[in-house]
């Protein structure tokens, strides 16, 4: 493991302020400690005592945690519960004209509902579901715009027990297509449309090809929410518009009391191997995640004005939009477009004009504001902010200064949260009024969560060393297996070379001297795109499914704005392409990512060689394409390569 070094030394130290502590949850480094203590001093006594305080139990569990079938861990698995009744009717009867959505749409047509409204909004569409012959553990997939409807979706299938699974409206049809078909899902709610940035994106169409391809026949119905008004492609009787669907639909509806391990959802997320994971969520344990560190790491008051700019496609936005905020009884902000539409104000104009106090988004925006405009966020007031966040890979010193002194005019803690579709909610992050920060490091684990770096044999590594970062004891919150593969779940996140019992989170990380961790990146083949994890083998799979090509390897390469670029090098079945015509390939091959998997994955550039590098053995060099990717000087042996004339080729730009 001394192959992981770290190279990042930052110095830099920011203690929260008086005030700020003053008014925080956790407050003081004393509070932080005594919390850590207790969960060690009795484990389960912690959680449990949390557990009571934050959900309203139907029916009280009596045990905290089951580890008999590890890893497949089982909490307060005799309590019940249902997650829609937490998130909305406890907040009828104390604060039901509270406004829990303020929706801004692309053109900034501002839509406010409150938790009666959503309630009542709510329960119609869990009523129109259960019409439909929808019920409990039944997967339906949602793949919609940012939309108050997206949201009233996912808490309508919670509300019946059905399990959704979102899927971002970036993927394309055969990425959803894939996903309804391991999910075996009964229906699909979806749009006509969805805008951004000025412009409309085709859903429905992607649906009705989706549903075209084979085996996707488990779908009865398709529910479509109309957004644009857009003419669109009706097959009845399995389509329904969703204003049809909720007309004379009662406005309350009977919650579905469901056991505390029941599914709530499944989220498809990349692996570096084979098709993508639907990572499934438990009904308590993920709940209990996201409402303890809406109060631990983003320091919840009732008065806050929160926004997270993630799409409720990713798990950022199940945790922290859908479910977190809304079981906190929050005020949030959701947002339809894009940060720089109609110009790279929009963020600072948002905050100003709904007076946002909690602002979490990740670096590749910040990255890319900056690029955009940055001296814009001080032509806007900005006052209102009381705390920043971060989250999605690791934010940069210079980007995270740039954000604490122009966004949060050197008055807002920054909250680096480092979590990831499995763990259902914040890990490693700072609770601001408790610790001093310092830029670019997520600081420590919240108490509960016992982080550690080891070595390849699960051996804890002395701080300041690099090493894998592991989860020693199981958390609430953690995924409970992968959808229909629970042996892929236990190979791939307590692997016996670790001796099988951490959880192996696929990051590298390093804990400082004064205990601070740093994250330093994905270990395996998974690359980390605007924040978003994509597989290096699904890009690849996607080019080689492309007639004109034979063979493919896909690496990143660091980027200013992205994180990670997507690099590919391509072998043709033909002769190898140059000049014009390789140009035009290049813009096919690439088209045709972005419609294999979604145009997130799009690479941004394609290089073609008469073969790829190989060891002896077969093996396509990684290590190598990434040097040339970053048109480093080659400095591995390369006397194993087949054929050393080919690197030459690959180093080549398209002109
Ligand atoms: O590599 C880490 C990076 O994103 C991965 C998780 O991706 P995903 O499951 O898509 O969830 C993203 C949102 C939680 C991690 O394994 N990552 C996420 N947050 C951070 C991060 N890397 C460094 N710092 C972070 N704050």
């Amino acid at each position: 493991m001394s192959a992981i070094k770290s190279i990042l030394h930052e110095t830099r130290i920011f203690p929260p302020d008086t005030a700020f502590v003053k008014q925080a949850n956790v407050a003081g480094t004393g509070a932080y400690h005594a919390l850590c203590t207790e969960a060690e001093r009795d484990y389960q006594g912690f959680w449990g005592k949390l557990a009571q305080e934050q959900i309203l139990w139907h029916k009280v569990f009596t045990r905290v945690l089951d580890e008999s079938n590890h890893p497949f861990f089982k909490w307060f698995d005799d309590g019940e519960l249902n997650i829609s009744f937490n998130c909305l009717d406890r907040h009828l009867a104390t604060q039901p004209d509270k406004v829990a959505i303020i929706f801004e749409a692309d053109d900034g047509k501002v839509t406010k509902s409150t938790y009666r409204d959503l309630y009542r909004r709510v329960c119609q569409f869990a009523n129109g579901l259960r019409s439909l012959g929808i019920a409990k553990g039944d997967r339906v997939i949602i793949y919609m715009p940012m939309s108050i409807e997206a949201v009233v979706a996912m808490q309508a299938c919670a509300r019946i027990g059905a399990i959704h699974s979102v899927v971002f409206g970036g993927f394309s049809a055969k990425s959803l297509h894939e996903r309804i078909i391991d999910a075996g899902a009964v229906a699909v709610i979806s749009a006509d449309e969805q805008i951004r940035g000025g412009r409309a994106i085709p859903l429905k169409s992607a649906v009705d090809e989706a549903l075209a391809m084979d085996g996707a026949d488990s779908v009865k119905s398709v529910v479509i929410y109309q957004r644009s008004g857009k003419d669109v492609k009706w097959h009845a009787p399995r389509d329904v518009w969703w204003h049809d669907l909720i007309k004379d639909k009662d406005d309350t509806c009977e919650p579905e009391w469901v056991n505390a391990e029941h599914p709530l959802f499944t989220l498809y997320t990349s692996g570096s191997t084979g098709k993508p994971k639907g990572v499934q969520h438990s009904s308590a344990g993920y709940l209990l995640g996201a409402m303890i560190s809406m109060k631990w790491v983003f320091d919840y008051k009732p008065t806050d004005i929160f926004w997270c700019t993630a799409d409720v496609g990713w798990v950022t936005g199940h945790s922290y939009v859908a479910y977190g905020p809304l079981a906190m009884g929050a005020t949030q902000i959701m947002f339809e477009g894009v940060p720089t539409y109609p110009d790279a104000g929009r963020f600072w104009k948002i905050i100003q004009d709904h007076k946002v106090t909690t602002f979490y988004t990740a670096p590749t925006a910040i990255r890319s504001l900056i690029k955009s405009g940055p001296d814009l966020p001080r032509q806007y007031d900005l006052s209102s902010l009381r705390l920043l966040g971060s989250v999605g890979e690791p934010i940069n010193p210079e980007a995270w200064m740039w954000y604490y002194t122009v966004v949060g005019q050197s008055r807002c803690p920054i909250v680096d949260t480092w979590w990831q579709t499995e763990t259902g909610s914040h890990m490693i992050a700072p609770m601001p009024g408790a610790m001093p920060l310092k830029p670019g490091s997520c600081v420590f684990p919240l108490p509960g969560i016992m982080a550690v770096v080891v070595d390849e044999a699960g051996h804890e590594v002395e701080d300041g060393k690099g090493g894998f970062l592991v989860i020693k004891r199981p958390f609430p919150s953690l995924a409970r297996t992968l959808w229909g593969d629970p042996e892929r779940f236990r190979k791939t996140y307590f692997p016996q070379d670790l001796g099988g019992k951490y959880y192996l989170a696929g990051d590298s990380a390093n804990r400082d001297l004064n205990g601070y961790f740093w994250i330093m990146g994905r270990i395996d083949d998974v690359l980390n795109v605007s924040g978003h994890r994509l597989g290096t083998m699904e890009i690849e799979s996607a080019l080689v499914a492309n007639p004109l090509v034979a063979e493919a390897a896909v690496v990143g390469k660091p980027h200013d704005i992205k994180g990670e670029a997507v690099i590919a090098f391509v072998v043709l079945k033909g002769m190898r392409p140059q000049g014009e015509n390789a140009r035009k390939i290049s813009t096919e091959l690439r088209d045709w990512v972005a419609k294999e998997i979604g145009s997130i994955a799009k690479p941004d550039e394609i290089r073609f060689g008469d073969n790829l590098p190989k060891t002896r053995s077969g093996k396509i060099m990684r290590r190598l394409l990434r040097a040339i990717a970053r048109g480093e000087e080659i400095t591995q042996d390369v006397s194993t390569l087949e054929n050393p004339a080919i690197l030459e080729q690959l180093q080549q730009p398209i002109k």
